[in-house]
This record gives structure tokens, C-alpha cells and sequence, in this order.
């Protein structure tokens, strides 16, 4: 698909046209464009508001033809976000694209919302159908044209929303692999390929390995599955002459989370081959960076595990000592994403020194009832960072939101018998407690570090800003972006 800018209507040769109208007054005809039928029957209830949109055929705009032009209401001008616009022009997009129509323009006036549509609308292309019967031929969008009034030149904005959308789509792909198929091997066979494709370091720590380094949290949350723990490193080098890095991100890889012996009830296991989707935005975001190649040093880091009950899974009321030395004591096994990420993040902070890391977790269901699937929760010490990403979120429409961190928390994942136990109080302030966890194992003096828990925002059962329902590819757009502000 490409995305092209044209300076007026008449550059366009699309066989669509679509057209952004605001309303104005309250069931009221908004002013309309000159080429629209005023007495048209199908206007009638068109006042321009959000999500409405009225098709005419065959329409005549000076010397151009458009086989189909329709209005999309976009609601109040001073109302409109950069989410609500993407969600009303991807709509009439998908509504196009399934009647094979295979051209659009679009027209609007606010520019500054560019790159972030263009990185929708590749998403809004992307459905997941890699185990369906193929329809031939399958419809498809050849080119897209963006009409944008009193704009300037829009390529980059256009260039960089087309690589987000496509390291976005790349994440999703991976997320929505089933755990049969996305096994802990599979993960690692992945970031290999994408390595070695891209020009990426990696490392790769088999169980081996993890055991010669002594860590003991992710083997333990491996050690009830048939398929091996792994930490898989990437080093992506944009700036040579530095040797540290500006940026880790380090995401949970739990490629199906059953709970282990915590077993989780069936209809809460469902849809839990998700819980690799940390990992998978970490390979989404190293897939954009060897597009955008910045002049950055990035680490990205996966915990891929397997978290399953069997007579070799750890077990409630273990004790394990992490790779940092301290103790963990296990209460509940389904608690293993943080478990799982306290090596992988203690030993990206010893080994790289970051300057920023952020970890991305499909952390706890606790963080879903605080904010539901329209928000991920940040958590973080420090305010600089935190409003960096506040920031890049709304850019993106990867939305955060802050939640409390006060070293009060604490107390409630400490320990009577090890440093910290895995739960913390039953049914307080559930997605603090993982990132009070986490930071026993975070040398906050080294890397200044955010929690991102996207256990809400990770996956949709239902189409979701008209989007394909499964991984939404939550984080990789926001990483990416973050990536300029540091
Ligand atoms: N992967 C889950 C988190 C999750 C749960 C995401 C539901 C989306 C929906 C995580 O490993 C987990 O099970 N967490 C537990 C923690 C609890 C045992 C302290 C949870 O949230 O119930
Ligand atoms: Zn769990
Ligand atoms: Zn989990």
C-alpha cells in the first residue's frame, strides 16, 4: 500500500474520495463542500458527528471522477484527538477496502495528525489470517492519497507513520501465533532471523546458560514446560562513537501463562498465549529500528517461559535466589511475569548500563479493572520520564496513564521468610504490587526505569479502533517515538 501526498484534488486519480466534515451546531448541516448535492435525502441526518458517514456514487469534482465520495463526520473541531480522527477515516477505509475498491484519498485539515494516521491506516490493512482458507483474490488498497489543507511537505511524517504501522503489524503477528506454534524456540528462532536480517547483535541464552549464570526466577517459571526458558539480548548500535546505551526495553515473554500450579480457571486461560506480547513489542520496536536507525545504542531484552504445571514446576511457597542475589519467595505461581523479568532486567542493568529502561508486561489483571483495555498503566519514580512518555503516548495513541509508585507500597510485597514475595496484598492495588516487585530488581542509581504494564491494552477479543481484533501491537509505536525525545 502506498501512501502518497497530493497537493489538490485534482492531482488525485483514486477511484474514492473521502472528506473529513465537522459539525458545527447540534443537529444541524454543517457547512459541506461544493461538489455535495444539498438536497441530497441521504444528508438528512448528517450533522457531521463523530463516527457518521454518508456515501454518494459517482461524483464529479471539476475534471475528476470518483466512483464513490463520502463524508465522515468528525464530531466537534475542538473536541477532535488524534485517536478519534484515525478511528472515523480508518472506518470509511475499511468500509472501501472490503468492497475492493483499491484507491483513496483523503482530505483533512489538521496535519499534525499525519504520521499517526498513516501508522493506523497500515494497521487498520493488517488482519491476522495466516490459518484461514485464502479468498482470491483478497481485497486490497494499492494507493492512498492524503489531501491535507494548508499543509507543507508531509514525506517524513508520511515515511516514519508507515514504519511504525509496519514494526506495529510485525509485533501483532507475532502475538497472535498461537502458543502450539509461538513456542519459548519459536521466540528465539525469531529474534535470530530478525537479526541476522537487519544486522543486529544477539545473544541468546539457552536453559544452560541461564543456569551458569545463576538465574534462577526465569528457569523457575520454565521449569514446569516442555519447552525451554530463554533470554534473548539484542544490540541494535545507531552511534558508534558511544559506547553506552541510551535505551533498554525488556519485555515479558510468557508465551502461554496457565497459571502453573496457581492453575488459572479455563475461561481465564483462554486467551493467555497474549503474555509473550511484552516480548513481541520489544521485536517490533528492534524491526522499526532497522528502518528508522537512529543514532542511538538500543538493548532489547525477551524473558521468553513457558509458565505450566508439572511435577518439575516451581511450586507455592519456593524460595529463589535471583540473579541479583536476593530472594523471592513464591506464593502464587500465576504471579510469573515478575518473576520471570527480575533477571532479565538486574542483569540488563549490570551488563548495559542503560541510561532509560522500560519494561513492557502483561503484568496483572489488576491493572485491567484500574483502567480497562483503553489505557496501559505507567509506572515510574521519576517525572522527567514520565512525561516523556505521557507525551509520545498521546502522539501515538499508545495511551498510558500514571499510577502511584510511593515507597509505602512496598510493604506490601515484603517477605517473612525471603526479601520479596511475588503477591502482594489480596485485592489492593494489584499493578503497584508488581512494580514494587520489580524494583528490587531495578538499580534505579544506573537506569532511570518506567513499568508499562499492558495487560489491558495488548489484546482485543472485538474490533478496536477499527482495527482487526487479536494483538494490537500496544507499545511499539510509543517505544519508537520515545526513541526522539531522549
Ligand atoms: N498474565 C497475567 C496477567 C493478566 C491477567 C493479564 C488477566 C490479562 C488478564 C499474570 O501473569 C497473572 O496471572 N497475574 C496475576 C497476579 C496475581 C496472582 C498476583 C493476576 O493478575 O491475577
Ligand atoms: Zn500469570
Ligand atoms: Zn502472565
Amino acid at each position: 500500500m502506498k501512501i502518497v501526498q497530493k497537493k489538490t484534488l485534482e492531482d488525485t486519480n483514486c477511484q474514492v474520495l473521502v472528506y473529513g466534515i465537522y459539525n458545527v451546531k447540534e443537529n444541524e448541516t454543517p457547512p459541506l463542500p461544493a461538489w455535495v448535492k444539498k438536497d441530497d435525502p441521504s444528508l438528512k441526518d448528517f450533522f457531521g458527528n463523530l463516527g457518521q458517514m454518508v456515501v454518494f456514487s459517482d461524483v464529479q469534482i471539476g475534471k475528476k471522477k470518483f466512483l464513490k465520495a463520502a463524508l465522515v463526520g468528525l464530531g466537534k473541531k475542538e473536541k477532535l484527538n488524534a485517536l478519534n480522527f484515525c478511528v472515523a477515516y480508518a472506518a470509511a477505509f475499511l468500509g472501501f477496502k472490503s468492497k475492493f475498491y483499491s484507491s483513496i484519498a483523503f482530505v483533512y485539515d489538521r496535519q499534525e495528525f499525519t504520521k499517526v494516521f498513516c501508522s493506523h491506516l497500515i494497521m487498520a490493512d493488517y488482519e491476522f489470517l495466516d490459518y484461514k482458507e485464502k479468498k482470491e483474490p483478497p481485497p486490497k488498497i494499492e494507493e492512498i492519497n492524503l489531501i491535507v489543507q494548508g499543509s507543507s511537505d508531509l514525506t517524513n511524517d508520511i515515511k516514519l507513520g508507515i514504519i511504525y504501522g509496519q514494526a506495529t503489524n510485525y509485533c501483532r503477528s507475532l502475538q497472535n501465533q498461537p502458543a502450539n506454534v509461538a513456542t519459548t524456540t519459536f521466540m528465539a528462532k525469531q529474534a535470530e532471523k530478525l537479526a541476522q536480517e537487519k544486522g543486529f547483535e544477539i545473544i541468546v541464552f539457552s536453559e544452560e546458560e541461564l543456569k551458569k549464570h545463576n538465574m534462577n526466577s526465569l528457569l523457575a517459571v520454565g521449569s514446569g514446560s516442555a519447552h525451554p526458558p530463554y533470554l534473548v539480548i539484542l544490540l541494535y548500535r545507531g552511534n558508534r562513537k558511544q559506547k553506552e546505551f541510551d535505551l533498554a526495553i525488556v519485555g515479558k515473554g510468557i508465551v502461554f501463562d496457565s497459571g502453573g500450579l496457581s492453575l488459572k480457571p479455563s475461561e481465564y486461560m483462554e486467551n493467555m498465549k497474549f503474555d509473550k506480547s511484552g516480548a513481541c513489542v520489544v521485536l517490533g520496536v528492534f524491526e522499526g529500528l532497522a528502518q528508522l536507525k537512529p543514532n542511538k545504542n538500543i538493548v532489547g531484552v525477551l524473558a521468553l517461559a513457558e509458565n505450566m504445571p508439572s511435577s518439575s514446576a516451581y511450586r507455592p511457597g519456593d524460595i529463589i535466589v535471583a540473579y541479583n542475589k536476593k530472594t523471592i519467595e513464591v506464593l502464587n505461581t500465576d504471579a510469573e511475569g515478575r518473576v520471570a523479568l527480575a533477571d532479565a532486567i538486574s542483569y540488563c542493568i549490570e551488563k548495559y548500563k542503560p541510561k532509560y529502561l522500560i519494561d513492557l508486561a502483561t503484568l496483572t489483571g489488576a491493572c485491567v479493572v484500574a483502567l480497562g483495555d483503553l489505557a496501559a498503566g505507567l509506572m515510574t519514580a521519576d517525572e522527567e520520564l514520565k512525561n516523556k512518555l505521557l507525551d509520545c503516548s498521546l502522539k501515538t495513541n499508545d495511551r498510558l496513564w500514571p499510577l502511584p509508585t510511593w515507597d509505602e507500597y512496598d510493604e506490601k510485597v515484603k517477605s517473612q521468610v525471603a526479601d520479596v514475595k511475588n503477591v502482594g496484598e489480596r485485592g489492593m492495588a494489584g499493578a503497584i504490587a508488581g512494580y514494587s516487585f520489580l524494583k528490587v530488581f531495578v538499580d534505579q542509581n544506573t537506569s532511570k526505569w518506567a513499568h508499562l504494564d499492558i495487560a489491558g491494552t495488548a489484546w482485543t477479543e472485538k474490533p478496536k479502533f477499527s482495527l482487526a481484533p487479536g494483538g494490537t501491537g500496544f507499545g511499539v509505536r510509543l517505544i519508537l517515538e520515545f526513541l526522539n525525545s531522549i
